[in-house]
């Protein structure tokens, strides 16, 4: 696909940002629409990044994805947060306005939602509690769309027990903080676990967590997605729980920043996700 002299610009910024699929899904949905435009990687070190983003009217992008390790930045560069990135600290989409300013918004709590909605159907954040297996920054996104969402209670686990008070500090409401001791007693009477750390990862270690106290209506989602069927959805399935992948969540969190910079509501579709999947060697 070729583009003109005229073509909108969008990006991703992340350090290293070879791994990102953003690309790969943009690029798909930029050719899907026949739009005049690019998506591009956007390899800024963490000391770069604020003259990175400030420096994006200048050259006329529209806007850019930020992924790790520069959402918390991004949120102190930004001129306006949305209410999700105030509450989380954390930016994951810039849409250049008028004069130059940046609007900071965080959409990875929608892309969970909107995962969880369409990968689980008739599924209700307010069917009863949730248990968040994390409190980094995919954690806090999560609890706090399950709450704002009408979830009784979020029960928060972490390995380091701090990190998951100040979650619950800094997101408010019913938030649980519970030991990572206790994660297999704090499944009891949960209607939704989610697992919101790197644990399961090729590769990496794999989370241990017995589900013997999970009751069998509850729905199993991860965000790992690579592999994409996790050692704990594979479990989750075994026991006959309805389980949803993490893929999709990604997919989703890039629905509003393309509909900002390139003016297309894009969809998810099963031909994008075979399409993101073939480079993931799935
Ligand atoms: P992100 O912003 O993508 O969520 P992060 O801030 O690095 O990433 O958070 C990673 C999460 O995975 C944290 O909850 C972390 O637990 P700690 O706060 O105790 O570090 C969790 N995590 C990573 N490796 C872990 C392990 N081996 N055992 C338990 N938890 C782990």
């Amino acid at each position: 696909m070729t583009i003109s002299g005229k073509a909108k610009l969008a990006g991703v910024i992340g350090w290293p940002v070879g791994h990102s699929l953003s690309p790969r899904v943009h690029g798909y949905w930029l050719a899907e629409h026949g739009i005049d435009g690019a998506y591009v990687p956007l390899q800024v070190r963490p000391e770069d990044c604020r003259a990175a983003l400030r420096a994006l009217p200048k050259l006329g992008f529209a806007g850019v994805n930020v992924t790790v390790p520069h959402k918390q930045m991004a949120a102190k560069t930004v001129d306006t947060l949305d209410a999700v990135a105030e509450r989380t600290g954390a930016v994951n989409t810039v849409v250049v306005e008028a004069h130059g300013r940046l609007a900071g918004s965080n959409t990875d709590g929608y892309g969970f939602l909107e995962n969880l909605k369409s990968g689980a159907k008739g599924w209700k954040a307010s069917a009863g509690a949730a248990v968040v297996i994390g409190a980094g920054g995919a954690a806090r996104a999560i609890t706090a769309a399950l709450l704002d969402a009408g979830a009784p209670e979020v029960r928060v686990v972490n390995r380091t027990l701090a990190r998951a008070r100040r979650l619950a500090k800094d997101i408010g409401g019913a938030v649980t903080v519970v030991t990572w001791a206790d994660r297999a007693e704090a499944l009891a009477g949960a209607a939704l676990l989610v697992n919101a750390t790197s644990l399961g990862m090729k590769g990496g270690h794999s989370l241990e967590l017995d589900l013997k106290r999970l009751g069998k209506a509850a729905v199993v989602t991860d965000i790992v997605y690579a592999p994409l069927v996790t050692p704990l959805l594979k479990a989750a399935t075994a026991r006959g729980h309805k389980t949803v992948d993490g893929l999709g969540m990604l997919l989703h969190q890039a629905r509003p920043g393309f509909r900002r910079w390139f003016g297309v509501e894009p969809k998810v579709t099963a031909a994008l996700r075979d399409f993101v999947l073939a480079d993931l060697g799935a």
